[in-house]
């Protein structure tokens, strides 16, 4: 037996302010973005903005459902936005941003495993990392380079 270890590297952020610019102004449309999720039934709002290499800006919030399978993610809504509507261009980097009625979360708020095998498979399908940054509704903010560290050992197309 040999044991495989799996090693991840996120930075972390104090808050909005510490980020470059680029980055913060990627993270307040995040803000907007999660203001108009449609979270009526979990009251759990998501927000997610991802820039394209020509600079294009794309909104993705959670979309919910009555039955409740049926809703997406905020980080799929984006991402397949993306890549419904701007073929051929990479994604740079996405920002995330989550809060629930109450709970205003001020620690990172990572996307779910659906959402991290769709990012990984935009990655790899672009052939060039993918930027993420997560935060809760305001507060730290986490950042990984690639989904590489969030998604280790992901299923990919070379499995099929
Ligand atoms: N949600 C997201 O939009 N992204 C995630 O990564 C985790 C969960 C949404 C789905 C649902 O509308 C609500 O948050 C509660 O799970």
């Amino acid at each position: 037996m040999k044991k495989l270890e799996l090693h991840t590297v996120v930075h972390l952020y104090d808050d909005i302010d510490e980020l470059d610019q680029d980055s913060r102004d990627l993270m307040k449309e995040a803000i907007v973005a999660r203001s108009n999720a449609y979270a009526p039934y979990s009251k759990f709002t998501v927000g997610c903005a991802i820039k394209l290499d020509d600079g294009t800006i794309i909104h993705g919030n959670n979309q919910e459902n009555a039955a409740y399978p049926s809703g997406l993610c905020a980080e799929r809504v984006a991402i397949f936005a993306a890549g419904a509507n701007h073929p051929g261009k990479a994604i740079v980097k996405m920002a995330i941003t989550a809060s629930g009625i109450d709970n205003k979360f001020t620690k990172p708020v990572p996307p779910c495993g659906a959402c991290r095998q769709s990012i990984a498979e935009y990655e790899m399908r672009q052939q060039q990392p993918l930027e993420c940054y997560f935060m809760g509704a305001s507060g730290n903010i986490a950042h990984v380079n690639s989904h590489k560290e969030l998604l280790p050992l992901a299923f990919d197309k070379k499995y099929l």
